[in-house]
């Protein structure tokens, strides 16, 4: 197993994440829709290849990324693509002879602006006309499998560079297409963001359109998870000193695990180390926070997704954790109100905040603080200072 910083990770390189698979698993044999939450670099691209590389018998699986998609049109631009994919036929084409034949007869140029596709045989009908064609295709004891990577990103994108409208249809069309059991009996939708699709949606106040999803938590790795981790990545460090390290990475997701080994290796060399003490995990934590490129979306992020305002008021609250280390709910309300944020303006961007991975309320409702002590560091050394 290669220790890989950044990439999603596919084959060996994979660390195996048995109960959310499981999880995941289980709710499409349930039928229902599932809904991957989790926060940015928790895990969810890579545990989506492995269910693309591995799928169980009688389910074939598609996998699109469309956080570049900016419309409705181009969302279904590359999912019409995916689908027509080489390798995704190539791979189904024996499973799914009816399915993948129809598939050849889509003349994908033909999206329109006005939502509607045209097939080989000179029909036109809008997408999701289109997509039951398609679903008919598929023998009934087979089960097609869509994976949409980045799926709150597509629903932001609309909002922001098309209309709050459109992006309602487009949830709309989901929606019907998921409760339509013809449909349903044939496919299950995954979908998978790091940012929060329910915060996203809550913002335009859509969550009806939402709320049938299963949505599944991609959880760090428990402590002794993660230890096993550690000891497959490095080999040259004690048993209390692992403890230590993952003491000061606290939030156990396999990225920043990995992040810190990097370091930890390069120590290894540079200084001719025999073996990895408690000064080496903290000289490899400061020199990982020395790499903006790894932290730096966390600051982009909330300058995008928010108004001038809301983003001063977000970066305020982060600047105050990052020295103070927590905040109590009505703390953040008064900073609300001196950014002229209403009380559930402010709320609604706090859910945000923990939606999408940097702060948690979880041992006591009204406080707040970092999930991750090392973007903490990162934060006070970068942002707030
Ligand atoms: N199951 C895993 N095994 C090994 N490394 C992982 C695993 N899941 C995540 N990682 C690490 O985390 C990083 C981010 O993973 P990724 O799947 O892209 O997360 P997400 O899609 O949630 O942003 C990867 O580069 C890798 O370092
Ligand atoms: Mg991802």
């Amino acid at each position: 197993m290669k220790n890989i910083v950044g990439q999603a990770v596919r084959g060996k390189d994979f660390w195996d994440r048995k109960s959310e698979l499981a999880k995941i698993w289980q709710a499409i044999e349930n039928g229902t829709h599932p809904l991957l939450v989790a926060p940015r670099r928790v895990g969810k691209t890579s545990i989506m290849y492995k269910i693309l590389d591995e799928p169980k018998d009688d389910y074939a699986i598609v996998y699109v990324n469309t956080e570049s998609a900016y419309s409705a049109n181009e969302f279904w631009h590359k999912l019409f693509n995916a689908l027509m994919d080489e390798e995704f036929n190539n791979k189904n084409a024996a499973k799914f002879k009816n399915f993948c034949a129809k598939l050849k007869t889509f003349n994908i140029e033909s999206i329109s602006i006005s939502g509607s596709i045209k097939l080989g045989d000179a029909k036109e009908l809008n997408y999701a006309e289109a997509f039951e064609t398609l679903i008919k295709d598929i023998e009934s004891d087979k089960k097609l499998i869509i994976m949409m990577d980045e799926f709150a990103q597509t629903i932001e994108n609309i909002v922001k560079y098309s209309t709050i409208q459109e992006a309602e249809l487009l949830l709309a069309i989901h929606r019907t297409l998921r409760q339509n059991p013809k449909i349903a009996s044939k496919i299950s939708f995954v979908y998978a963001g790091s940012i929060g699709l329910e915060s996203v949606v809550e913002r335009f106040n859509a969550i009806k359109f939402i709320n049938d999803l299963n949505a599944i938590k991609i959880t760090p790795l428990s402590h002794s998870e993660a230890k096993a981790f550690v000891c497959e990545l490095c080999q040259f460090i004690q048993d209390e000193d692992i403890t230590y390290l993952l003491e000061k990475i606290e939030w156990l997701i396999p990225f920043y695990i990995q992040l810190i080994i990097q370091e930890l290796n390069t120590l290894y060399v540079e200084k001719a180390l025999h073996v990895i003490q408690k000064e080496d995990i903290d000289e490899a934590i400061l020199r990982a926070i020395e790499c903006n490129h790894y932290f730096d979306h966390w600051r982009k992020r909330i300058q995008i997704a928010f108004e001038p305002n809301e983003f001063k008021f977000a970066k305020d609250l982060l600047n105050i954790l990052s020295e103070h280390s927590t905040l109590e709910s009505k703390e953040y309300i008064n900073l609300g109100v001196k950014h002229s944020l209403a009380e559930d303006e402010a709320r609604k961007i706090v859910h945000a905040l923990v939606y999408d991975g940097y702060i948690n309320n979880n041992e006591n409702p009204k406080i707040y603080r970092f999930n991750s002590p090392i973007l903490k560091l990162w934060w006070y050394k970068n942002v707030a200072n």
